[in-house]
């Protein structure tokens, strides 16, 4: 049986595009939610007639917590198996992460434990480093600290950007993605 997968978003989703390109035998995803209204990946996820719902954080304003139930409540209410974050920015509680632990999970652009956080590309440059990459790994609660799933990794050139580092990462990110994901799927 296929897991149903729901992928949070906030923005340009093309890692969710790649998780709908290359949906086969072992996930579907069912559900989309961003964070943010009008989210570019929101059409994506409605072009590929994927249910795509809003739910903005804003009103909740520091009730982190309130915000993540109701999200909990969307996932439950439609039988969610999987939950995949994608370009996903906000920091989830203890709440949310406990009751999707081993199910939750996440593509960080770095090579984890390196560069938890933000600004990751610049980071890698700044330290000098000639491999830079990304991690898909399960959520717990200290941030990008989970099990890792997969990685992949890419040279760092000279006269790399932060930019150009984050476009040529972003290709094998697409990649990563979709197979991790469909690893986890066969292992639940
Ligand atoms: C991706 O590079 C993803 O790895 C990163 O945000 C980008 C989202 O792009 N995620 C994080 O930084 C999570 N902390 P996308 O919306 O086009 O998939």
């Amino acid at each position: 049986m296929k897991k149903r997968v729901a992928v949070l978003i906030s923005g340009r989703g093309s890692n969710l595009q790649a998780l709908l390109d290359a949906r086969q035998d072992a996930y579907d995803i069912v559900l989309v939610v961003s964070n943010v209204p009008g989210a570019a990946g929101l059409e994506r996820a409605r072009a590929a007639g994927v249910e795509a719902l809003v739910l903005d954080h804003k009103p909740y304003g520091k009730d982190r917590e309130a915000f993540e139930r109701d999200l909990d409540h969307l996932l439950v209410l439609r039988n969610i198996q999987i939950v995949a974050l994608a370009g996903f920015m906000r920091v989830l509680t203890p709440f949310f992460v406990r009751a999707w632990a081993g199910r939750l999970v996440n593509i960080h652009p770095s090579l984890l434990p390196k560069y938890p956080g933000i600004n990751t590309h610049a980071r890698a440059l700044e330290a000098g480093d000639d491999v830079h990459g990304a991690t898909v790994h399960l959520v717990v609660e200290e941030v990008d600290a989970g099990e890792i799933i997969g990685q992949a990794s890419i040279p760092i050139l000279a006269g790399d950007t932060p930019e150009t580092l984050a476009q040529r990462l972003l290709e094998v990110e697409h990649k990563l993605y979709p197979e991790c994901l469909a690893k986890l799927a066969r292992q639940l």
